[in-house]
């Protein structure tokens, strides 16, 4: 078998900024409204604080306005709550992401609660969340299964009756991954550490969608031949020479070999959900000033 068509996130997600950008302009010129995004990190964890510096520097790429909180992460819950109900009545503020995970004496639930669910760029608002079940159109999604969807669709663009399976069942991924695909008519499947035989499980897929949060989770003979393979996995490892690399959850290598198509880590999923979380802000925008939506 040939090898995987590679699904390239960079390329994807550089398109889809251009089009952000153009709209923003647009929006800007016409309408004298810059969408402006506000981005809460609460404590050290260096890997958030890579993403927020990149969304913040993609969003101002865009033309739009960044704003970065930055708390410490002995911040009582009462005060990160007062920032977010600010952050709901300024105007400039068109959209509002509190970085994921928070300290464990912060009830994530009550946080993300609070955001506005007009600001929810993020889409983790029950409300938001309860849109995306009930199918209501034009919901605020979260961004990395929109992401994985639109790369998907690159390769495949009517995935009606395809078998999908998803590794993972978090809020930010694999929950909301299940419901998108769903949507597309797929025939879906939700799995998990503790599914009895994932391999097999996996096996079944035409779509695999891989967030499991677990290095080379994913074996090659784990894939079906043709199968469209997603990795969502963002793994930390020290290779043998003693150097930090960027692993995801499908041992890559392997499954190239296998699949009909596969995405790269880094460069698949990564940048198309940056890319999104701008397409939501200036969904966001439109809404607020009661502007047409873009077409894209
Ligand atoms: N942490 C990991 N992924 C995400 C995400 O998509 N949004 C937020 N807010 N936090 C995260």
């Amino acid at each position: 078998m040939s090898e995987a068509f590679i699904l390239d996130g960079k390329a994807l997600a550089s398109a889809l900024h251009a089009q952000v950008h153009d709209a923003v302009e647009t929006v800007k010129r016409q309408n004298h409204v810059t969408p402006g995004l506000a981005v809460v990190l609460v404590g050290e964890d260096p890997a958030s604080h890579v993403y927020v510096r990149t969304k913040a520097e993609r969003c101002r790429e865009a033309g739009m306005a960044s704003f970065i909180h930055r708390l410490p992460a002995s911040v009582r819950e009462q005060d990160l709550l007062t920032l977010v109900h600010g952050l709901n009545l300024n105007y400039d503020v068109h959209g509002i992401l509190v970085q994921l995970p928070l300290p464990d004496h912060i009830a994530e639930h009550l946080v993300l609660e609070a955001i506005a669910p007009d600001k929810d760029v993020d889409g983790f608002h029950v409300l938001n969340a309860g849109r995306l079940l009930n199918g209501v159109p034009g919901a605020l999604a979260p961004c990395t299964p929109v992401g994985c969807l639109l790369l998907i669709r690159s390769f495949a663009r009517d995935l009606s009756g395809m078998r999908a399976v998803v590794v993972g069942r978090s809020n930010i991924v694999g929950k909301p991954m299940a419901l998108l695909l769903l949507q597309q008519d797929c025939t879906v499947t939700v799995a998990h550490s503790r599914s009895r035989d994932l391999a097999e499980e996996c096996r079944r897929a035409d779509i695999l969608v891989a967030a499991a949060g677990r290095p080379k989770m994913v074996q090659g003979d784990w894939i079906k031949p043709g199968a469209i393979v997603v990795d969502v996995g963002i793994n930390r490892i020290t290779g043998d020479d003693g150097k930090v690399r960027l692993v995801g959850d499908v041992d890559f290598a392997a499954a190239r070999d296998v699949a009909g198509a596969i995405t790269p880590v880094p460069g698949g999923v990564g940048p198309m959900t940056v890319a999104c979380l701008l397409r939501n802000t200036l969904i966001a925008t439109c809404r607020q000033h009661n502007l047409e939506l873009p077409g894209f």
